[in-house]
């Protein structure tokens, strides 16, 4: 049977087809979560003419993305993104899966792979520090220290550059052009010209955002192409530290990447590196103002390795058992890529009896992975523990099952994120760091919204809004040692361009 023969139809109050995901990304998700509960963890829907499948069990996931990966490993047409703002496959996240794809992504690994990724612990500890130290000065901040944290490791060691604070102008460029990229980027941003190219023809005064995606594609490129410009010219006076582009410039001849290629590498990495880790820290910030009960056992664990005389660091991660259960459960209860990125089906297939055409749109529904009430023990709840008696957080699952991912937030398959290892690395540290130094605590007894509906922004990705929170220091011994943390990070941080 195809399962395009019983086609669900998103239809809002307006009569859309499209409204519900227009209107919100979070309902489409929570109906889908609800659709999987009723007809199975398998639904297909139309958007307008375009298939599209939601697998809201692992077990689809594994079986599709990572068994079938090489038909699996495609992007969903994305006119304005994939034409507009970003010709020739020069953006890897958005890039159809092919030559071009596979040529970025193994040149990727050179900022990514394992040993890449530990020569940047000291890049990750520096800044961790940095965030301590303006938490301290300026704990109203908060929300904007913890971004500046992401994008400055990512200048870092991506052009051997740095923003010290989120008004620096290139921390400031970034997030502007992300937020306006993202957007446009979100379904709904543009009438359906992906389901109906006719639309693409429209004359643009009919056609307000392909002039924004025209702006975009500017003001994106130029920053990209200056930051290459800038590493070539420090390059070349030999003022430099090691960096990823450097690399991809030393050995253009061996990747075959051509400069575009090398300017949206470092881009992609910026943006996908940035607003996703802080994400996810900004979570456990929010968790923590409502769980104090889990903060406490995180600092009774940070305390018993690390005691009050030096703050945690990188070699203490492996005895910081509980502090990843943390961020496993930080990562399962409010995920930053609920629904992880679409991908598309590049030839026919079929699976348990459905026909699936090439072409269709299928989503990873993480969102219901991670709150399936048959794996998880009172899932909506947030509880660190559950990691600690399993790999999985799971109540039945054999520890060994290899079908199962800790985590659907990474995506799955080809495609999956490459930058886990290093995203998970700054979230661990810059969570022991907080919990070692600072009591986080509500402002009044009033509990604070943290429903995945109401308390986040909207869309692929999604974050906190901003929440409020007191960062109380935990001892005046603590303080002098970030401060001790600050002079040497001051010092590190000389030979990285401001
Ligand atoms: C908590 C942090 C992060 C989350 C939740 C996250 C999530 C994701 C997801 C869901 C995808 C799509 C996977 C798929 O299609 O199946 C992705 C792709 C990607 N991520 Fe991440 N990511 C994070 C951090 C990072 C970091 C730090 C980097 C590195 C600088 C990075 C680089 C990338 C790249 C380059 C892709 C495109 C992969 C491709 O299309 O082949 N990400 N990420």
């Amino acid at each position: 049977m195809a399962l395009v023969d019983i086609p669900l139809f998103i239809i809002d109050h307006s009569g859309s087809i499209l409204g519900v995901i227009a209107l919100s990304f979070a309902i489409f998700l929570l109906q889908q979560t609800e659709w999987s509960k009723k007809y199975g963890s398998i639904v297909g829907f139309k958007i307008g003419p375009q298939n599209a499948v939601v697998l809201s069990d692992y077990r689809h996931v594994k079986e599709l993305f990572d068994k079938r990966g090489g038909i699996y490993s495609g992007r969903p047409e994305q006119y304005a993104g994939q034409q507009i703002i970003c010709p020739d496959n020069i953006h890897m996240l958005l890039a159809q899966y092919g030559p071009t794809w596979r040529l970025m992504r193994k040149a990727m690994q050179g900022l990514l792979n394992i040993n890449a990724i530990d020569a940047l612990h000291p890049i990750q500890l520096a800044e961790a520090t940095q965030t301590m130290s303006h938490l301290l000065d300026d704990p109203e901040g908060y929300y904007d220290h913890i971004r500046r944290y992401s994008t400055s490791v990512i200048l870092a060691s991506v052009y051997s550059q740095r923003g010290e604070s989120f008004q620096s102008p290139k921390v400031q460029n970034l997030y502007n052009s992300q937020y306006r990229f993202s957007r446009i980027l979100e379904p709904g941003a543009t009438p359906p010209v992906d389901a109906f190219p006719f639309l693409r023809r429209l004359p643009e005064f009919l056609s307000p955002w392909r002039t924004e995606a025209k702006e975009i594609r500017q003001i994106q490129s130029s920053l990209y192409f200056n930051l290459v410009k800038e590493t070539k010219e420090r390059r070349s006076k030999h003022d430099l530290e090691p960096c990823f582009i450097e690399k991809l410039l030393d050995d253009q001849e061996k990747n075959g990447l051509n400069d575009a290629q090398i300017a949206y590498l470092g881009g992609t990495s910026m943006e996908a590196g940035s607003d996703t880790t802080s994400a996810a820290l900004l979570t456990f910030v929010l968790a923590m103002t409502q769980h104090p009960e889990s903060l406490k056992a995180l600092q009774a664990e940070l305390d018993r390795v690390c005691g009050t005389d030096r703050s945690p660091n990188f070699d203490d991660l492996d005895q910081l058992k509980y502090t990843r259960a943390c961020m496993n459960e930080v990562l399962r209860w409010r995920p930053v890529a609920p629904a992880a990125v679409p991908h598309m089906l590049t030839q026919d297939d079929t699976y348990e009896g459905y026909v699936l055409p090439k072409g269709t749109i299928v989503f990873i529904n993480a969102w219901a992975i991670h709150m399936n009430e048959s794996e998880y023990d009172e899932p909506e709840k947030f509880m660190p523990e559950r990691f600690m008696g399993n790999k999985f957080g799971c109540k039945n699952q054999d520890d060994s099952d290899d079908h199962r991912r800790i985590t659907y937030n990474f995506g799955a398959g080809r495609r999956v994120c490459p930058g886990q290892r290093l995203a998970e690395n700054s979230v661990l540290l810059n969570m022991a760091k907080m919990a070692w130094l600072f009591d986080i605590l509500p402002i009044s007894s009033e509990p604070i919204d943290t429903s995945i509906r109401t308390a986040f922004t909207d869309g692929v990705l999604i974050a906190p809004h901003k929440f409020p929170v007191r960062f109380v220091p935990r001892s005046e011994q603590r303080i002098n040692v970030i401060q001790g943390d600050l002079e040497r990070a001051k010092k590190f941080f000389a030979r990285y361009k401001e």
